[in-house]
């Protein structure tokens, strides 16, 4: 499809690099068609990550998650799961590329500035997951 989901994490919320973040997705070609602001609960956090839940960091992520506001967006551009991947860059800050969304604005590993879904599969349900149908148009 031609879209994907993200969302602004606490770490770049509470930076106040919210408005600085929108700005580089806009300027790459993306449009929003979702977007707001709230705040996750463990459980929710949980829920949304299940698909991590072996992995060694999952509680810390969901408490991580669920610690302040974050911006979920539903966006939309040609190839946008993969174009939006390179936008952020990778995980580790450390690791991600110059000019990436990452590299400029995340503080670790885990306080990575915002996500990107890996998959069009995930980025619907991403999506579907803060969003109502009315509100993807
Ligand atoms: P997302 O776009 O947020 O899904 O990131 P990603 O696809 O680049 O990474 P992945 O899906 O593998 O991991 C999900 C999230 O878990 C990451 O964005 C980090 O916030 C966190 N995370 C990943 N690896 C580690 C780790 O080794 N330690 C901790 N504490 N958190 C991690
Ligand atoms: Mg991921």
């Amino acid at each position: 499809t031609n879209r994907t989901f993200t969302m602004l994490k606490p770490d770049a919320v509470g930076a106040g690099n919210t408005g600085a973040i929108i700005k580089r997705i806009e300027e790459a070609g993306f449009k929003i068609i979702a977007l707001k602001k709230t705040q996750l609960s463990a459980a929710l956090a949980g829920q949304f990550y299940a698909i991590h839940k072996e992995r060694s960091f999952y509680n810390e992520l969901c408490a991580y998650m669920s610690s302040g506001t974050i911006v979920p967006m539903i966006l939309e551009k040609d190839n946008a799961v993969e174009d939006f991947r390179n936008l952020i860059g990778a995980t580790d800050p450390k690791k991600a590329a110059p000019g990436t969304i990452r590299a400029d604005f995340a503080k670790s590993i885990e306080a990575n500035a915002i996500h990107g879904s890996d998959s069009d599969e995930n980025a619907a349900n991403e999506g579907n997951f803060f969003f109502s149908a009315f509100e993807q148009f």
